[in-house]
């Protein structure tokens, strides 16, 4: 068997080392030539426990082979970007690009998986693509739908052991690609429809983002309210059967604040509480740029000056190092635009902070600023002492 895996990013690569990982070939493909230069010299580019020595070890035993173009092979894995658009409705042109970079060398009897977050329908749109230019592989060509549910910093245990949904769009294509997975996944195998698949991604996605909507839009309330969140969260969270989650600055990653879309573009009157939990979180960010300015106000009557602000924490989530989509980098921008002096820090920014933004150490960023902002609950903010006179606030519940 070998294996073409097109799109070699967060979750390209490390199946692309996990398939070569158990011998079978894989010839890795990325339009970045850039990217494919580093890993056919054993390397990553992007920050991944235990990836880069698969990678080094794969390539070494020539398993694998990074190229711009695709080959013949067995089996066909997608797993390239799927952005929104700034109306936000899904860009789908990498997918398509992918799928119709693959037709001249697709076989008879191989095995076309998509792995990328897709709007319902994108399976069967790329299998009317596929079949259209090649209609001698019409009922001779097994295609599937099964998503990733990685968590960056984890990626090659939750990809060996997570459960996975395979929807294939006839049973035969559905048994071939579960097939596919044994081999190196130990989780369950979940077998459905490709449409069912699709939906299962997305929804897993809104489902996480109405949650985190309702925590963030109590914050708002009780701050009206003059009620302390935290506290009355704990409270509720008594109740056996609720679980109300810790409100934030909006919601980012890669996912969470992406795929809820893709359910609102194709379903539009019947999404209402999905998009307007994505209004709610991104509104929230909104609303703690607009706290932060109004307190730097007050300061600045006091102090004579503007105040000197410390973002505490640049990530999207606490303890990661991921940065994508992050709520906290689109307030520090805020506050620069509004001129105000800003002094970051992010922990885990020796880890790969790619925006430019400079950091500091917390206890230079407590010493220097008169206002400490915190945006991201790390667990190295816990215990950080602040002095009395510094003017504080905690929009993650990191020190409570
Ligand atoms: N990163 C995650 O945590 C995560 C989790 C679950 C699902 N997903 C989904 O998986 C998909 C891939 O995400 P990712 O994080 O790996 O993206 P990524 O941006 O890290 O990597 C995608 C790679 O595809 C390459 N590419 C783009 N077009 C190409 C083409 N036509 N041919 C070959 N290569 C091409 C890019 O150069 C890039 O290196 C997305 O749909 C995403 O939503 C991601």
């Amino acid at each position: 068997m070998k294996v073409v895996v097109v799109g070699l990013g967060y979750i390209g690569l490390p199946a692309a080392a996990l398939i070569s990982g158990k011998g079978i070939p894989v010839h890795g493909v990325d339009i970045n030539e850039k990217i494919v230069t580093t890993i056919n010299s054993g390397k990553i580019h992007f920050i991944e426990p235990d990836l880069e020595g698969l990678i080094h070890n794969a390539v070494t035993k020539k398993l694998l082979v990074a190229d711009t173009k695709p080959a013949e092979a067995d089996v066909f894995v997608i797993s390239v970007p799927t952005p929104i658009l700034d109306n936000f409705n899904p860009d789908l042109n990498y997918v398509e690009n992918a799928v119709r970079s693959v037709i001249p060398y697709l076989q008879k009897g191989n095995l076309l998986i998509i792995e990328s977050t897709c709007p319902v329908g994108t399976t069967e749109q790329m299998a009317e693509l596929i079949f259209n230019l090649r209609p001698d592989l019409k009922n001779n060509l097994h295609i599937a739908y099964c998503p990733e549910r990685v968590l960056p910093g984890n990626i090659i245990h939750e990809l060996t052991s997570n459960d996975r949904v395979i929807g294939g769009l006839d049973e035969a294509s559905t048994t071939e690609a579960a097939n596919f997975y044994r081999q190196f996944v130990n989780g369950a195998m979940h077998l459905t429809n490709v449409r069912t698949a699709e939906m299962c991604k997305l929804v897993e996605n809104a489902s996480r983002d109405v949650s985190i909507a309702f925590a963030n839009e109590l914050s708002m309330i009780c701050e009206e309210a003059n009620i302390n969140t935290n506290e009355l969260i704990q409270l509720a969270n008594r109740h056996p059967r609720v679980n109300i989650l810790n409100p934030g600055p909006g919601v980012g990653g890669h996912c969470i604040a992406i795929d809820p879309w893709f359910i609102v573009s194709s379903y539009r009157d019947h999404s209402k509480l999905i998009e307007q939990a994505r209004k709610v979180n991104l509104n929230k960010t909104e609303w703690v740029i607009e706290k932060i300015i109004s307190k730097a106000k007050e300061l600045e009557m006091v102090l004579g000056r503007k105040p000197i602000i410390a973002c505490m924490g640049l990530t999207y989530k606490a303890d990661v190092d991921d940065l994508r989509e992050s709520p906290a980098i689109e307030i520090v921008h805020a506050l620069k635009r509004n001129y105000y002096d800003i002094v970051s820090v992010e922990p885990h920014a020796q880890n790969g902070l790619q925006e430019k933004l400079e950091t500091v150490s917390m206890e230079h960023a407590v010493k220097k600023a008169d206002l400490i902002v915190f945006l991201v609950a790390h667990k190295q903010f816990r215990s950080l002492q602040i002095p009395g006179e510094k003017t504080v606030l905690d929009f993650c519940g990191v020190k409570n």
